[in-house]
């Protein structure tokens, strides 16, 4: 049988300079990127183009769901490229209705519209709270500051941090930031044009920071009082990875009436598992208004990407990945309090739920002190990088670890180590 994926040609073996060569050349500069060069995986491990292992507990930030090289996920790709890869929205098919069905069961009655991208996912939140206020003219849009909700203009408008905003302006009007998890901010913002607040439950990019349940409860009180709609953004903080579904259902499980439900959640990142598709949902009340002819995408909600997304949700329903997540996570968390413990110097505080994890640096970690053009973050990733564990970094401070929801016991002792081994020589 002739081979699905061709082996790479020579020059993404083993010559990480060769690749970025290349990039250099040809891809716009936009990415800080980390000197590594990756050609293959498999689980929670992927290999770079000299062949060397890497654990990561990135997870392509929050993506890879099921891990790399998933056999469900490359038999859904093969299954239905043999049958349908795109007809566009002009059109039905099951597989974007059964993936809609499965996210309404997921949450509460209403509907879902899908995208390819978190940012997109946010601007369709944005194109429903603009129908909904427009006849009011109202349209403004609360959210947090240190949020983050994408990169296209409307996206970088929303995010409550200046360094994404800079050089890009003038920003789309009609957005205001206030002070996360600051119930009485979000009331003194308010004017007659507001129509939407939209925070995330976990803040992801802005350093692992989690909503408290009265901050929720109120912000629906609030919303409630004033006719607004609450949007979460679930696009990192989402898909099981808290150990529920989304966040919120997470946090708000304990010692709360049930009942709470935002009015919009947007997705991404892990709901394909690695191949690109995202989507909102809205609540009932609010389904239907975007009529015929008001939003599209071209390919939002293809066959393929909904019928690979359809067997992700199968895999994490028979493996029970929502529980392996908050176990996990628990199992991390409790391991990264023992080393804030024994390397105060090093680690100050570890926050987070499930497999959403972060820690944060102590600053003025002197081994650091020699280059201060590189944040804390940054040196302390590369370190890990050289001791063969993949993170992320979350501003100058926090490492943030988002690992497959499959990630087993036996991964996450191994990542474990080589924290510690790493703060353990910064300690000195
Ligand atoms: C909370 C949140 N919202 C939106 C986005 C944007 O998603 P995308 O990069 O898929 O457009 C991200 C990406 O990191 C995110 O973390």
């Amino acid at each position: 049988m002739k081979e699905l994926i061709p082996s790479p040609p020579a020059i993404v073996r083993n010559d990480v300079a060769a690749v970025q060569a290349l990039f250099q050349k040809n891809v716009v500069p936009s990415y800080g990127r980390f000197d590594l060069a990756f050609s293959h995986g498999s689980g929670s491990y992927l290999y770079d183009v000299a062949g060397r292992r890497y654990l990561d507990f990135g997870g392509g930030i929050a993506v890879t769901a099921l891990g790399h090289a998933h056999p469900a996920i490359t038999e859904a790709l093969i299954e239905q490229s043999k049958k349908l890869v795109h007809i566009s929205n002009l059109y039905y098919h099951e597989p974007q209705g059964r993936l809609a069905e499965a996210i309404v069961n997921l949450i509460a009655p209403g509907k879902v519209f899908f995208g390819n991208s978190g940012a997109e996912a946010n601007e369709g939140l944005f194109k429903v709270a603009r129908k909904f206020g427009h006849d009011e003219g109202r349209f403004e849009i609360i959210t947090a500051l240190n949020s983050f909700h994408g990169r296209t203009l409307a996206g970088i408008s929303a995010t409550g941090q200046e360094k994404v905003k800079k050089g890009f302006e003038p920003l789309m009007p009609g957005f205001r930031h206030v002070p996360y998890n600051d119930l009485e901010a979000v009331r003194q913002a308010l004017s007659p044009a507001t129509v939407a607040v939209l925070i995330e439950g976990v803040q992801g990019e802005g350093g692992l920071t989690i909503a408290k349940t009265e901050y929720l409860l109120g912000l629906r009180q609030l919303c409630d009082e004033h006719r607004l709609l609450l949007f979460m953004d679930g696009v990192q903080d989402g898909y099981f990875r808290t150990g529920r579904f989304q966040s919120f259902q997470r946090i708000l499980e304990s010692g709360v009436p049930a009942g709470f439900v935002p009015d919009g959640i947007s997705m991404a990142k892990s709901l394909g598992g690695g191949f690109p598709i995202g989507a909102f949902w809205i609540r009932g009340p609010y389904a239907d208004l975007l009529g015929p002819g008001t939003h599209a995408s071209t390919f939002g909600g293809t066959p393929l990407g909904c019928a690979v997304a359809l067997k992700v949700l199968e895999v994490v329903r028979a493996e029970n990945l929502a529980d392996n997540a908050r176990q996990m996570g628990e199992f991390l968390k409790t391991g990264l309090e023992q080393l804030a413990k024994k390397y105060p110097q090093v680690i100050r505080d570890v926050r987070g739920l499930g497999l959403m994890l972060g820690f944060e640096l102590t600053p003025g970690i002197r081994s650091f002190a020699d280059d201060p053009t590189k944040t804390q973050a940054v040196r302390f990733v590369n370190l890990l990088h050289a001791a063969g564990l993949l993170t992320i970094p979350a501003g100058a401070q926090v490492i943030r670890l988002l690992p497959a929801l499959n990630l087993r016991q036996t991964e996450a002792e191994s990542g474990l180590k080589i924290i510690e081994s790493v703060a353990a020589k910064l300690a000195h």
